[in-house]
């Protein structure tokens, strides 16, 4: 695992960005699992930037959602697939339509799961992950406490996932409970890894996940001791401590 800290959120994004460019450059045919949630969004909007500019082209990369709510009807404005959609996939030139994805109204999620797992093994797994650190330390929506080999499958969401989650829609009350996600196996088995952490209100939960005891209950400090993991934080995120010489890469 290597530790990047930036001084700011914008550099966050502009580096994070040029590394997924750099990822598509070198595989066009790229298997991607993007993060939906705040972390990413400088990132999504640097890395439109640099599509726009005619750096990557994106024909060929092949997209798998991270995580969905259930219960959601097709239309509903909360659908992180529909967030994904706009501010990731759309700006960079790529068919939603072409994703595999999960479905928040599904009458059989669990079987979903199953054949989300199955088709990521079927291209030979994620080339490159793109995640947010939860302030349970979740990443996707793998909750407290989730092993390291845990299958897709639908999950509760924890009430600080609600708490956190909330922010995004105007309450608690707007959150669903229940959310279907990419496993720990799945994530972990990603050739590349990025994961990116911005703000001071992430601080403690980032260095729980990068420096301390390793397990389910911490399902982030899954990502520690894995070469092919690179944890962009904002100096918000990380304090001023220097970055531990285990981290520096
Ligand atoms: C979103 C996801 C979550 C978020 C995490 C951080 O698809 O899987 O794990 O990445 O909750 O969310 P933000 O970035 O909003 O702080």
């Amino acid at each position: 695992m290597k530790l990047i800290v930036t001084e700011t959120y914008e550099e966050l994004s502009e580096l994070a960005a040029g590394m997924i460019a750099q990822a598509i450059k070198d595989k066009p045919d790229l298997v991607l699992i993007p993060a939906t949630g705040e972390s990413p969004v400088g990132t999504y909007r640097a890395l439109a930037n640099l599509f726009q500019a005619g750096e990557f082209e994106t024909g060929q990369v092949r997209i798998f959602q991270l995580d969905e709510y259930l219960g959601l009807e097709p239309d509903d404005h909360r659908l992180l697939g529909g967030w994904m959609d706009r501010m990731m996939l759309e700006p960079i030139g790529i068919d939603p339509a072409k994703t595999v994805g999960f479905t928040s109204n599904s009458p059989d999620p669990a079987a979903d799961a199953n054949a989300y797992s199955a088709a990521l093994q079927a291209v030979g797994g994620a080339d490159l992950v793109i995640l947010g650190l939860g302030p349970n330390g979740h990443i996707g929506f793998n909750e407290p406490p989730a092993q390291a080999d845990a299958p897709a499958r639908v999950v509760p969401l924890t009430p600080e996932s609600v708490i956190s989650n909330a922010g995004y829609w105007g309450g608690a009350d707007q959150v669903p409970r229940l959310a279907i996600t990419a496993g720990l196996r799945d994530i972990l088995g990603g050739r590349q890894i990025l994961l990116l952490v911005s703000g001071a209100h992430k601080r403690d939960i980032l260095h729980r996940s990068l420096t301390g005891p390793v397990g389910p209950e911490t399902p982030g400090s899954f990502l520690q001791g894995r070469d092919n993991v690179i944890v962009v934080a904002d100096r918000a995120a990380w304090g001023d401590e220097p970055t531990p010489p285990a981290l520096a890469g």
